[in-house]
């Protein structure tokens, strides 16, 4: 069994992140060969800076690392040391629909953010995505719920490719969390907590101080109503016991019932609590490993190596199926 995800390394890694998809990428490591790739090449589909961008690939792969990732039981690389991932996307691209870019809610999303230039990157994004995980012919696929469908598109690409060139792609599946998988910004429970997206009170990041941390969740915009339950017109206490479901490790309904005598201000405060006690460790590792930039080099370095004898193998066997370059 092969598990294979990707993060961008942009902006500062939040909540969200952490309870959608980091937990998964660490649980995963005992479960399977795990593959993560910090993709740099899905960043620049949107206006950055070439430094930054550097920086931010260092800042995420100390993240990961902090929240449990262990080089030794995982395979941890940068997308763009790999000409793989780039090439099989312009191969998949003959097997993709135009019409199903066009209806990717991710690129609706992103460009109608984009006051400059809507670039082309951008529409093919998902492509890319495809490629991604269709290199390593990995099985599944842990993400948050904002993933859903471009983990379909990739099963369609990966279909039609088989069925148009003949068995060669393994079609993948998604793990999205039960609970978890759509973690809301705290100031505004109706929108997903998002670096871009999002506001900044209602945006933990990993990195927050205890304070901070505290802060954003105590401020949490609640609904009308005392009874910490689960509820559609309730969606900033929904959340919260999401929150605390995860990391408590136990279900939303003994969160509720753990709970159904206390008054909001109450299970905040017990929210906090937990939240600051899970995820202040992690931030303190991310400190100490963020400094040494060359260690962090070394792992993505081993990583592209093992990465690249995995996925140079599908390219192969690609290029043939497609009659691509010269005959073998
Ligand atoms: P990215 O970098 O935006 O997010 C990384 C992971 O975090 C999850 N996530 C959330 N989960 C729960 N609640 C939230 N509010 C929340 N916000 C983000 C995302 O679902 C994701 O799993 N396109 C991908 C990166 C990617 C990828 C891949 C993923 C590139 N290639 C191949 C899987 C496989 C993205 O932008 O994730």
């Amino acid at each position: 069994m092969r598990i294979f995800s990707g993060i961008q390394p942009t902006g500062q890694k939040h909540l969200g992140n952490y309870v959608g998809a980091i937990r998964q990428y660490v649980e995963g490591q005992d479960r399977a060969d795990a593959i993560y790739c910090i993709v740099d090449l899905h960043a620049i589909t949107v206006p950055y800076e070439p430094g930054e961008l550097r920086a931010n690939v260092y800042d995420t792969t100390a993240v990961l690392l902090a929240a449990g990732l262990d080089p030794e039981r995982c395979t941890l690389f940068r997308q763009g040391d790999l000409k793989e991932h780039t090439e099989l996307c312009w191969l998949l691209s003959a097997v993709t629909a135009h019409g199903d870019l066009n209806r990717m809610h991710q690129f609706k999303e992103k460009s109608a953010g984009q006051r400059e230039l809507v670039s082309a990157g951008l529409f093919l994004y998902p492509v890319l995505q495809a490629a991604d995980v269709l290199a390593y012919r990995a099985d599944e696929v842990p993400v948050g719920e904002d993933q859903r469908q471009h983990i379909e598109l990739m099963r369609d690409i990966a279909q039609r490719f088989n069925e148009r060139f003949g068995e060669t792609l393994v079609v993948p599946r998604h793990r999205i969390p039960d609970v978890g998988g759509r973690i809301m910004d705290l100031q505004s429970p109706d929108t997903k907590m998002s670096t871009t997206l999002g506001s900044e009170q209602g945006t933990l990041y990993i990195r927050d101080p205890d304070k901070a941390m505290a802060t954003k969740i105590m401020r949490a915009v609640t609904d009308s109503g005392s009874d910490v339950v689960r509820a559609p017109d309730k969606p900033g206490i929904s959340n919260l016991i999401e929150v605390m479901s995860v990391f408590r490790g136990v279900g939303p309904e003994d969160v509720e019932q753990e709970f159904a005598d206390a008054q909001y201000g109450d299970f905040k405060k017990a929210v906090a609590d937990t939240v600051v006690e899970a995820l202040a460790p992690i931030r303190d590792r991310y400190q100490e490993l963020q400094v040494d930039r060359a260690g962090l080099e070394d792992v993505l370095r081993a990583g592209a190596e093992r990465a690249r004898s995995i996925a140079s193998g599908t390219l192969a066997d690609v290029r043939e199926r497609m009659g691509v370059g010269p005959p073998d």
